[in-house]
């Protein structure tokens, strides 16, 4: 893996562009080692992200399950997360602006026998494109993206615009994500060592990287670009598109394995080593509502 860039200016469109070719050519890498057989083997199978996430999610729903809720999925990708929430009751529309992510995702959970709906386009025009594919009227109890997500995404003001205006008035926004002093981490080093910029300004990180984070495989496109996002940065974004923070979490495990002497956990996920599993934090959640 060639050395990052920090700091590169570039256009939302071109960055974006770049990602999006990236993404494109994961997606058959991991529908082999994303654990699809647990799926068809187990019809109560729900990932191991899921199952974290309801533990704090369901604390926030008017019954305390998703069952009967309406959910958007924003950055749904090839719809593991998805259908264990569809698995655990709510009606869900997933976004992804990679068309193969969710030609597999759509692929996954009709073999699988699960209703959900597929919207594809960039998330920072969610809106748009559900009153586009869905209708201008729909809104959703819930709205959740998972791991992964927001270091894809520039803008996160205009991002909690998209998801405050995709929820209906009393809703639930949810997310868990990998922590923004986690990604400033030198994940090559022995020990916890800082190396990129915590505070951010627009400026992106350049990745050169042909491996992903599951499986052995490589892809065809590996530049990309990513953008660090300060915690005070995200609840902000929540907070000016009129959100009200109900909850926030910070949390000591990862469902991937982020620097190579990560140890496993028995349910799949990664922590660091010993004690320096009380430094570094590898998450959080924030549990926001849109007033009623
Ligand atoms: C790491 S996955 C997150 C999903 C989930 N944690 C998982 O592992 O299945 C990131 C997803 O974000 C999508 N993505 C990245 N930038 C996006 C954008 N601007 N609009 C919509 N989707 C985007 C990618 O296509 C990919 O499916």
């Amino acid at each position: 893996m060639a050395d990052p860039v920090d700091g590169v200016d570039i256009p939302w469109e071109q960055a974006r562009a770049t990602n999006l070719a990236n993404w494109d050519s994961r997606v058959a890498l991991h529908v082999e080692a994303y654990g699809l057989e647990r799926y068809r083997e187990d019809p109560a199978h729900l990932s191991t992200v899921v199952r974290t996430d309801l533990r704090t999610l369901e604390r926030h729903l008017p019954a305390g399950t998703l069952e009967g809720l309406s959910l958007c999925h924003l950055q749904c990708h090839i719809g593991t997360d998805t259908v264990s929430l569809a698995r655990a009751g709510a009606a869900v529309v997933g976004v992804d602006f990679s068309a193969p992510a969710l030609e597999a995702a759509a692929a996954f959970a009709s073999e699988l026998g699960v209703d959900a709906t597929w919207v594809h386009g960039d998330v920072l025009e969610a809106r748009a494109l559900v009153d586009r594919e869905l209708g201008a009227d729909v809104r959703f109890d819930v709205v959740y993206t998972s791991i992964g997500a927001i270091t894809w995404l520039e803008d996160l003001a205009a991002w909690a615009r998209q998801i405050a205006a995709l929820l209906r008035p009393g809703g639930v926004f949810y997310i868990r994500d990998g922590h923004p002093f986690l990604y400033s981490l030198d994940e090559t080093r022995e020990e916890l060592v800082a190396r990129y910029r915590y505070f951010t300004d627009g400026r992106a990180l350049q990745w050169e990287d042909a491996t992903t984070y599951v499986g052995d495989g490589v892809v065809t496109a590996p530049r990309t670009y990513e953008w660090n996002h300060p915690l005070s940065e995200t609840v902000t974004a929540l907070l000016d598109a009129a959100l009200v923070i109900e909850a926030m979490e910070e949390g000591r495990t990862l469902p991937w394995r982020f620097a190579d002497r990560m140890v496993e956990l028995e349910d799949g996920d990664f922590a660091w080593p010993g004690a320096e599993a009380d430094v570094m934090p590898c998450t959080f959640t924030i549990v926001a509502r849109r007033p009623a």
